[in-house]
């Protein structure tokens, strides 16, 4: 097979009887209509040709059916294949599923018992199904394929695939990024790259982080961590020392583990009275050394939320800057709140900020939720427009007690 790349198509070997199937996404704008992408996404599928048996695992996004059966068909014939892996049926993978069963209705699909019914209510079929039970083997001449079942990575139904005589593990949404690379092994975990990586797990499994440790745990027991290659269904594949690099951070991401003295700092300003009291903090908390990644809503500047909750997902702690819109926070702050509290369930020292003109509503509904979802509210402050000498003394004050709280 040889090596293909056409109109963000890549066809590419990963070992002597696997290979990728990509395709590049640079038209979606907002992941599963919700977080900005910029970046770009890839969907990648994977192909084991073996002397008996053809298998397909995943497919790309719904819509790219008739993509993804022309890349396919230039690599074999769709009667030939045998089975399609189903690791899980959210339409970023599943989505030619169907157009496949239309072209090849003897394809034996495998997933998780809870796929069969997805795959009535989602696509409305009901081919041949093989349900798997978890460790499960399917053989094949040269290759045993051992189905795990990682409930919550991202949904009740998703498996991962290990093929232990290529020592690879498939691995669907665990271990993907968002970002398109120019490559299909990366060769580096660069900044950049985990940043990629952090942000897809922070806006997509984030929900479910209590379930990564126990999955990350149950997978490398029974593989015994005999891991060479991490093949993910979006981003590059992961190969060789990088695959345990790639494990850590994956535990990282799932704790919360504060990286780089990192603080994020993120507000809301309609007409600069926040933005003057959060380049005060931020000027602060540089000079004691934090690195502080910025994300602002303002008239010219609107951040990328996505990004937003992947970097608080390894900060030391946040510093919210809410202002007061219709005696509620600012809606986009609300928004980023909401977000916080749902992908990051808590666990990291907040300090609160807010601003108002004629009523001091916002501050302890604000300070109530934080809590109440298991962060740890430092201080907050609510400042009535332009702040005073003595708002801005007890925003020191604040701030040393959540520098105390962070490097304690
Ligand atoms: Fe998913
Ligand atoms: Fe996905």
């Amino acid at each position: 097979m040889s090596k293909e790349r056409s109109h963000g198509i890549i066809i590419d070997k990963v070992s002597r009887d696997l290979m990728i199937i990509r395709y590049d996404d640079t038209t979606t704008k907002y992941f599963e209509a919700l977080w900005e992408i910029p970046e770009g996404v890839t969907y990648n599928a994977y192909l084991l040709v073996d002397d008996d048996a053809t298998i397909l695992f995943d497919s790309w996004k719904k819509g790219l059916e008739n993509d993804f059966l022309n890349a396919l068909s230039s690599v074999i014939d769709i009667r030939d294949l045998d089975y399609v892996v189903i690791h899980h049926m959210e339409s970023d993978h599943s989505g030619s599923i169907k157009a496949l069963y239309e072209k090849n209705p003897d394809i034996t699909f495998i997933g998780h018992p809870m796929t069969n019914k997805l795959l009535r209510s989602l696509y409305g079929i009901s081919p041949r199904f093989r349900a798997v039970k978890d460790g499960e083997i399917l053989s094949t001449r040269n290759y045993q394929l051992m189905f795990i079942h990682v409930p919550w990575l991202h949904w009740p139904e998703t498996m991962v695939t290990y093929i232990p005589q290529i020592k690879t593990l498939l691995t669907c949404d665990v271990f993907g990024a968002y970002t398109i690379p120019k490559s299909v092994f990366i060769e580096d975990l660069s900044d950049e790259y985990v940043f990629s990586m952090r942000k897809y797990f922070a806006n997509i499994i984030g929900f479910y982080r209590d379930n990564v440790i126990k999955n990350l745990d149950k997978v490398l027991t029974i593989t015994k961590g005999d891991i060479e290659i991490i093949a993910p269904a979006h981003g590059a594949v992961i190969k060789g020392d990088l695959v345990r690099k790639a494990i850590d951070l994956y535990r990282e991401f799932a704790l919360k583990t504060p990286v780089n003295r990192k603080i994020v700092v993120a507000y809301s300003s309609m007409y600069g009275f926040v933005d003057g009291i959060m380049n005060h903090v931020t000027q602060v908390l540089s000079d004691w050394g934090f690195n502080v990644s910025s994300y602002r809503f303002t008239d010219k500047e609107r951040a990328g939320i996505g990004d937003l909750i992947g970097d608080a997902n390894n900060a030391l702690g946040i510093v919210l800057g809410i202002s007061t819109y219709d005696t509620e926070p600012f809606p986009l702050m609300d928004y980023v709140i909401n977000l916080l509290i749902k992908k990051l369930r808590g666990g990291k020292p907040i300090l609160l900020i807010t601003d108002y003109g004629w009523g001091d509503v916002v501050l302890k509904h604000v300070k109530a939720r934080l809590e109440k979802a298991g962060f740890t509210v430092i201080d907050a402050i609510s400042v009535n427009g332009v702040p005073t000498k003595d708002d801005l003394n007890k925003i020191d004050i604040a701030l040393q007690s959540f520098k105390q709280a962070m490097t304690q």
